[in-house]
């Protein structure tokens, strides 16, 4: 699915988005796109959007856990995000709920 236009897309990042029924958030950190699915693994809500991103490492903002946009691991407590596929292209961004390599 299309998000938007790179240049635009950027500045609104975290930006949620709608993918098969199911909600999604896109980040942008050091010049590399991340989506996943916007659900914290630990309880199900889906507010990642709102948590606090330092690095490649986002923090769900309900209880805490944090998450490597790089592989969807926690690496404070347990559970994975799922990571879908980003891919910009000819100055478009897309994404898929393929499993992010
Ligand atoms: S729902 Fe995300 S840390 Fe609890």
């Amino acid at each position: 699915m299309r998000i938007g236009r790179a240049s635009e897309t950027v500045r609104k990042c975290p930006l949620t988005f709608e993918l098969g029924g199911e909600g999604g958030v896109l980040f942008f950190v050091d010049g590399k796109w991340f989506a996943a699915r916007n659900r914290c693994p630990h309880q199900q809500f889906e507010k990642l959007h709102e948590g606090e991103v330092e690095g490649t490492i986002v923090t769900c903002p309900m209880h805490g856990w944090k998450f490597d946009l790089r592989s969807g691991l926690s690496v404070n407590a347990g559970g994975r995000l799922r990571m879908w596929n980003v891919v910009e292209k000819n100055g478009d961004v897309f994404v898929d709920r393929g499993e992010a390599q």
